[in-house]
């Protein structure tokens, strides 16, 4: 087969696709939403159907979008129509590229939101807002920010304004130097605070929550109710753990087949997929290594739920010698960890309007983020004067959050494993993979067998069949 180009351009090297790919998954996933999901879901179990699901599900899934889209040098969504036909399936199989579009269009609709929290931490960090607050201080710092929809606004404008700025400027060009370095300081960061974790006292309890597995809690959900536990039969936890490792490894809608398509044709994607993964695992780990603790130290209730972090960072900030700074430094880093996430949100939606609209990459970036600034005021407003419009029991962020992540993403990952694993030619994947046979037959198995079972069986449960 001739080589085909990508006519939005190439990684320079295996090294940059491995920095674009890390700064797309490792993100607000890793350390606001791990913490608060895995404090929700009872801890430790929850942590290994996590690790499980990366390892069986997410690991292969990535490898299977990373091969998809350097094969097929577009967008995703004519990435899956031109490999369909070359694969001779059927064309319906551009679906999983909208799919991809409008579960990316929703997350970033969000994503902005909360990211908007972090930049008006940052400020908070800054002028010194944080200095020797105790726990009820940050919790109202906290109450304040999200109750006033005009402050969230702002921030959520100001961050999809970065977001379209990169976007629109091509994604290679800013990208690089920010995840070379950035990256990099955020993780060391976490590790400060993971020392300073260990100083409360209650370093062993934060862990003893994060590792040691306590079963009932995954096949029940429970809830604080005036002070008493209770506690009913859901099989929740075990999807939103699943649902969770495609989120935070940037699965199942494009972003990371889009990487892909600009990718070299000579680096390995098996070794590119694994590193990825246990980088992004990693940081999700030691932000919960950092978080807990301190949690318990300050009597905090771990299912505090999307606060979480900003209800606990803040005290060790204003605790620790130098904690302005760090503090300030802290939220610095976690934007760009945001913000390198959020442009792969959108990048398969831009690459699809510069091919087949023969629009340029500003207007593409401007219009999109026009549509999800829009949506994104449901998130801003659910938080305060639309906090109690339920839909099916959850906020408007609640349930788009459950949509896409436990839904969606699960739903175009099944779709891609089955696609790779039995409606592509064996010929095909791995003369694209080209590794070793060893290594090849084990993806093959994981992603024809394995990680689908696991996607369905994980479905069936949480609706109650198994
Ligand atoms: N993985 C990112 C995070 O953990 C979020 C993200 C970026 C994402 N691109 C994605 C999630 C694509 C799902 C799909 O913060």
């Amino acid at each position: 087969m001739a080589e085909r180009q990508s006519i939005h351009g190439q990684w320079s090297s295996r090294l940059i696709f491995i920095l674009a790919a890390t700064g797309s998954a490792v993100g607000l996933g890793n350390v606001w939403k791990f913490p608060y999901i895995t404090g929700e879901n009872g801890g430790g179990a929850f942590v290994i159907i996590y690790l499980l699901c990366i390892a069986v599900v997410g690991i292969p899934i990535m490898m299977a979008e990373v091969m998809l889209g350097r094969r097929g040098r577009q967008s995703p969504i004519n990435t899956m129509t031109t490999l369909s036909a070359e694969e001779g399936a059927s064309r319906e199989w551009s679906l999983v590229g909208w799919s991809g579009v409008l579960a990316g269009f929703l997350i970033l609709s969000y994503y902005s939101v909360i990211a908007g929290w972090a930049l008006a931490y940052v400020v908070r960090a800054a002028t010194g807002g944080f200095g020797g607050v105790d726990a009820s201080g940050v919790q109202s710092l906290f109450n304040d920010l999200v109750g006033d929809p005009e402050r969230l606004m702002a921030w959520h404008t100001l961050f999809m304004l970065m977001t379209m700025f990169v976007v629109a400027k091509g994604v290679k060009a800013g990208l690089e130097k920010a995840v070379t370095y950035l990256m990099p300081a955020l993780f060391i960061l976490l590790v400060v605070l993971v020392g300073y974790a260990m100083n409360t006292g209650f370093f062993t309890q934060g862990l003893d929550f994060l590792f040691t597995p306590d079963f009932y809690k995954l096949l029940h959900s429970c809830q604080v109710v005036d002070g008493v536990e209770q506690c009913e039969v859901s099989g929740s936890p075990i999807l939103v753990a699943m649902g969770h490792a495609f989120f935070t490894l940037s699965l199942g809608m494009g972003a990371i087949m889009v990487y892909g398509s600009y990718m070299p044709k000579k680096a390995s994607i098996a070794g590119s997929a694994i590193l990825i993964g246990l980088l992004d695992t990693l940081v999700a780990l030691v932000a919960g290594m950092a978080i807990f603790p301190i949690v318990f130290a300050n009597g905090l209730e771990p299912g505090a739920g999307p606060g979480l972090i900003f209800q606990t960072l803040p005290i060790a900030f204003g605790a620790m010698p130098g904690g302005q700074f760090f503090g300030t430094l802290f939220f610095v880093l976690l934007v760009f960890a945001a913000w390198s996430s959020a442009i792969s949100l959108i990048e398969p939606a831009v690459a699809w309007l510069v091919e087949n609209r023969n629009m340029t990459r500003i207007r593409a970036a401007v219009w999109l983020g026009l549509v999800t600034w829009v949506l994104g005021l449901g998130t801003v407003f659910s938080f305060n004067i639309w906090s109690d419009v339920k839909f099916f029991d959850k906020t408007f962020f609640d349930l788009l959050d459950y949509l896409t992540a436990n839904i969606m993403l699960p739903l175009g990952g099944l779709l891609i494993a089955i696609f790779s694993g039995w409606l592509m030619k064996k010929e095909s994947s791995r003369d694209e993979f080209a590794m070793r046979p060893a290594g090849y037959s084990i993806w093959w198995t994981l992603i024809r067998y394995i990680s689908p079972l696991a996607v369905i069986v994980v479905f069936l449960n949480a609706i109650g069949i198994l």
